[in-house]
């Protein structure tokens, strides 16, 4: 892969520390297995809004992974389908939103709402017309005047594949000022559920929730927007205590093991998203790989939850941070 790929994968915001707060705020939370329970091979299976797969992880939308692989999407939608995964799409992802559905067992499509709405409309027939089974509303990247310099690497990479259909008009500002009123627009003119991206304040999970979404992701774009930004392990519980009875919570930004997606679950999410290292392995080992990897996150998920004594994901669901001990230090007393 290119260096400017590299750059653009690894890239966020800040003086960098963000991608290391990101995976220790969730090691900070040891599991606490229970013993003498009699718990035989776990259930690692979930449902959230009616999507089934195998484990409670879906892959995350991440841009223009055609800059490390001709097959890009497709080939993780692939992956993702023989892991028994669901995938949502990126909107400015290198292949088409049809090709991606197609190879996909259940595919979401992200979107970022362009500042003049009319301008996504035929997008989002398309995605409908896809088979979508729901859409993603990404809230966390306003349009802004300033872009981060790893952005700017994607320009510099050449993509590895053939033009393809884009979701807006040639010139459309990519995205605009969002209003709680679009997520009701958005599901009435799609008839699916929307999940809001990038919620880390309970307040604003509320907030959506009231409006019409039907979930909402805890997500700090993967450290990609603030560096000073509180990590999604800090900000789960509270938006999960706000909304969980009524809405779907995911999470993503720094999971990157299945003891994580043990955590999360722990912390209130129903699923979590998964973003570099799928890509990583896909850029680095090809389809496989990043098939290889989200088997190994179901089949050692399932093999946490019967190790630590859970039978299933709503058997943990209910033990909640039970399950869980924060390491000690002074600034983790405000979560116990
Ligand atoms: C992203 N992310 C992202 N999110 C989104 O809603 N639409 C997008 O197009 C993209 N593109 C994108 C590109 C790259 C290179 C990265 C690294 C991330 C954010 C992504 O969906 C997810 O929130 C984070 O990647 C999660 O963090 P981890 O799993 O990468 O730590």
């Amino acid at each position: 892969m290119s260096e400017a790929g590299r750059v653009y994968l690894e890239g966020v915001a800040g003086d960098g520390s963000i991608a290391r707060r990101n995976r220790d705020d969730w090691d900070r939370w040891s599991i606490v297995p229970r013993v003498l329970r009699q718990v035989g091979p776990a259930d690692a299976r979930s449902e959230v809004l009616g999507i089934l797969s195998s484990a409670p992880v879906w892959v995350a939308p991440v841009a223009a992974q055609g800059l490390g692989h001709p097959e890009a999407e497709v080939a993780v939608a692939r992956a993702a389908r023989a892991a028994g995964l669901p995938i949502v799409l990126s909107q400015a992802a290198s292949r088409d939103a049809e090709d991606v559905a197609a190879a996909a067992g259940v595919y979401l499509q992200q979107i970022y709402l362009p500042e003049h709405r009319p301008a996504i409309e035929p997008f989002l027939d398309r995605v409908v017309a896809a088979g979508a089974a729901g859409v993603v509303l990404t809230v966390d990247q306003p349009a802004s005047p300033h872009v981060h310099p790893f952005r700017l690497a994607a320009a510099a990479a050449r993509p590895l594949v053939s033009p393809r259909r884009p979701p807006l008009p040639e010139g459309t500002p990519p995205a605009g000022a969002l209003h709680v009123a679009d997520i009701a627009w958005l599901a009435a003119r799609t008839g699916l559920p929307v999940l809001v991206k990038g919620v880390l304040h309970p307040d604003d999970a509320r907030a959506a929730v009231e409006a019409g979404a039907a979930g909402v992701v805890v997500s700090n774009h993967g450290g990609r927007q603030i560096g000073g930004s509180i990590t999604s392990a800090r900000a789960l519980p509270a938006v999960a205590a706000a909304v969980a009875a009524r809405a779907a919570v995911l999470t993503d930004s720094g999971i990157d093991d299945a003891d994580d997606v043990f955590r999360a679950v722990a912390l209130g999410a129903d699923a979590v998203l998964i973003g570099r290292p799928v890509v990583r392995a896909l850029w680095d080992g090809g389809e496989d790989a990043a098939a290889a990897l989200l088997a190994e996150l179901r089949d050692e998920f399932a093999h946490s939850l019967q190790l630590a004594g859970y039978e299933d994901v709503a058997a943990l669901r209910r033990a909640g941070r039970g399950a869980l001990r924060a390491l000690d230090g002074p600034e983790q007393k405000e979560e116990r």
